[in-house]
């Protein structure tokens, strides 16, 4: 079973300035909860149990978002407010742990991964970009699950993809398949590459950032030279790991927002925020006032 998720959050965020001068750009609230959160909430609806978050200095408040808060949580309790001590009680459930480690350098993902090599062991594990949230809805089972079940049946590596505009592929990792799946399924992968230039990508199915990796990348990855932009790229490992492993292209059902962009952080906003159980109703009816 995949107990384990890398989530690195050490990235200074440049794309989210001003807002993330002095706030991580994982703690930037979408709706009513920071980004963070939802991608935590994800990994645990696949199983997850232990979140390691490779992090930096700067970042001490993901660390004390999941962690208890004592002072506080007796203070609602004190004034009866118990909804509002369920909100923040409910927010890790009881079996999950966070623990972090640094990122001391910025040397890229892949480095990142590599940073929780001692945590992870020799156990299969996940790894989740926080910039993008995956919504999955009752239509659409969580696509991180799926991803999950078919490395248990094939133990073959997964790597989450989406089909992306062509004029796009330069700011993604982007896979070589020979026939594209369908949604929900995975097939064999024979490539893949960090932003290739426009014109020259082996596709336009673009790596989401959700991947089910073994112990062994992260062998690949203390020997991985850097790449696309001067970093060591977590791409590269995994193409290196092609060549002894088969990996898998998993196309999700769901839907992205890249919250590390200012505009696909307005969009995951609007989308999390009609359907909000509380707000909702309200939100959409503001949407509805601004659109006359
Ligand atoms: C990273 C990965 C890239 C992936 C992207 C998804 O790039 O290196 O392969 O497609 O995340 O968001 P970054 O966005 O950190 O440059």
């Amino acid at each position: 079973m995949i107990k384990k998720a890398i989530l690195p959050v050490a990235g200074l965020g440049t794309r989210f300035l001003p807002a993330s001068k002095s706030i991580p750009k994982e703690m930037v609230t979408v709706v009513d909860r920071p980004a963070i959160e939802y991608v935590v909430r994800e990994a645990v609806e696949a199983g997850i149990e232990q979140i390691i978050l490779v992090t930096h200095s700067s970042k001490a408040s993901i660390e004390n978002y999941f962690d208890r808060n004592f002072e506080l949580e007796t203070t609602l309790e004190q004034k009866k407010k118990f909804d509002l001590l369920k909100e923040i009680t409910d927010i890790l459930p009881k079996h999950v742990s966070v623990i972090s480690v640094r990122q001391p350098q910025p040397l890229g993902l892949g480095h990142a991964v590599l940073c929780a090599k001692d945590i992870v062991g020799d156990e299969a594990f996940a790894v989740l970009l926080p910039d993008v949230l995956v919504k999955n809805n009752q239509y659409t089972e969580n696509d991180l699950s799926l991803m999950i079940q078919r490395f248990q049946q094939s133990q073959a590596s997964q790597i989450m993809v989406e089909a992306v505009p062509d004029h796009l592929v330069d700011q993604y990792g982007i896979v070589d398949v020979a026939v594209s799946p369908n949604e929900g399924e995975s097939v064999i992968m024979q490539g893949i590459v960090e932003k290739p230039a426009v014109g020259s990508a082996p596709s336009n199915l673009s790596v989401v950032g959700r991947y089910i990796l073994p112990a062994q990348i992260m062998a690949l990855l203390e020997t991985t030279p850097r790449g696309a932009g001067n970093e060591i790229q977590l791409t590269d490992a995994i193409a290196a790991l092609q060549q002894s492993q088969t990996v898998e292209a998993y196309r999700m059902k769901g839907q992205t927002f890249d919250c590390g962009s200012k505009i696909g952080y307005l969009k995951a906003v609007l989308h999390y925020g009609i359907e909000h159980p509380k707000l909702g109703a309200d939100f959409k009816g503001l949407i509805q006032e601004l659109a006359l």
